[in-house]
């Protein structure tokens, strides 16, 4: 694998509704990748590139729990194990396809990027998940690394600017912000106790708006230089079906406003990862994103 710019760690990839019980492919950290859910709803996660003579798995089908190469009929388990190579009528042991650890939670799928996945943990995740009525989700790909779309998150002096037609118009800026970051999570308050946003390595931030409601954002680096974008506003009013199939469009509709808003600006930061904008000035109100791109250059190492 080619160096990369993502460090490692957990990461939600796509929401758990677009997998089925048939092979999906996926690109994710600029890598091809394979899914699939078996009928007793695990999923697995492979390179979706067969170690036989490269074709890609996902063209090909699912028998029982394992995948079959659509080239030569190899067949590969859910660890990426060769259970079949029809020419020898047999399981080839030494023969693998790289497969990925990975969670379903909180109606995502997520995979460990890296060598040895760590103990999979979002207390803040599953607290908003079980206790909010109802989410709606807008989707969105940026034209951007990962880095870059996650600090606009952190950012909240854009929004008098950038979204002064809309969330922006009435927003006044903390006199006393304050920060609090670890390799895990970076918090941010405003001159409240309770956090305004927090940041959860490797690329979810969430939004406080308050006991009512709370906005996630997942950041899915598709490769370098898009990322996609999941955001999903939990909120505990009008969760009724009717209601939520009237609410969700308009919730959606003032959503995608608002991203569309970000969007541009964010783009003209360049195609690069953020932590190499060395030449930038980065002012008191910046601190959650100094803090980002340190912690994101280390845990690159
Ligand atoms: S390329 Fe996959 S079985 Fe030959
Ligand atoms: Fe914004």
């Amino acid at each position: 694998m080619t160096e990369s710019t993502f460090i490692p760690g957990w990461y939600a990839l796509l929401p758990s509704h677009a997998l089925k019980n048939k092979p999906l492919a996926l690109k994710r950290f600029g890598v091809d990748l394979v899914l699939w859910r078996h009928k007793n709803q695990e999923i697995s996660v492979l390179l979706d590139r067969c170690p036989h003579r490269g074709a890609k798995l996902s063209l090909g089908k699912l028998c029982d729990h394992k995948i079959q190469c659509p080239f030569h009929g190899f067949q590969f388990d859910g660890q990426g194990q060769c259970a079949l190579a029809p020419e020898f009528n047999k399981a080839l042991p030494g023969l693998k396809v790289r497969s990925f650890a990975v969670k379903e939670a909180f109606d995502m799928i997520w995979i460990y990027w890296g060598d040895a996945a760590t103990h999979f943990e979002y207390p803040e995740l599953a607290e908003i998940h079980t206790h909010f009525k109802t989410y709606s989700t807008v989707q969105k790909i940026w034209h951007s690394h990962i880095t870059y779309c996650i600090e606009n998150q952190l950012d909240y002096t854009h929004l008098r600017f950038v979204h002064k037609t809309t969330i922006g118009r009435n927003f006044k800026m903390p006199e006393h912000p304050r920060v609090i970051a670890t390799q895990q999570k970076i918090t941010t308050y405003f001159d409240q106790q309770e956090p305004a946003m927090t940041f959860l390595f490797n690329n979810t931030w969430i939004l406080n708006i308050g006991a009512q409601m709370k906005l996630v954002l997942y950041f899915c680096p598709i490769d370098e230089t898009h990322t996609q974008l999941y955001l999903q506003s939990y909120r505990q009013f009008l969760s009724l079906p009717i209601i939520k199939s009237i609410i969700d469009p308009l919730m959606n509709l003032s959503n995608r406003i608002i991203l569309k808003q970000d969007q541009a600006v964010v783009a003209s930061q360049g195609l690069l990862p953020s932590y190499l904008a060395e030449a930038d000035t980065l002012m008191r109100h910046d601190q959650a994103i100094r803090e980002f791109r340190k912690t994101w250059r280390d845990l690159l190492g």
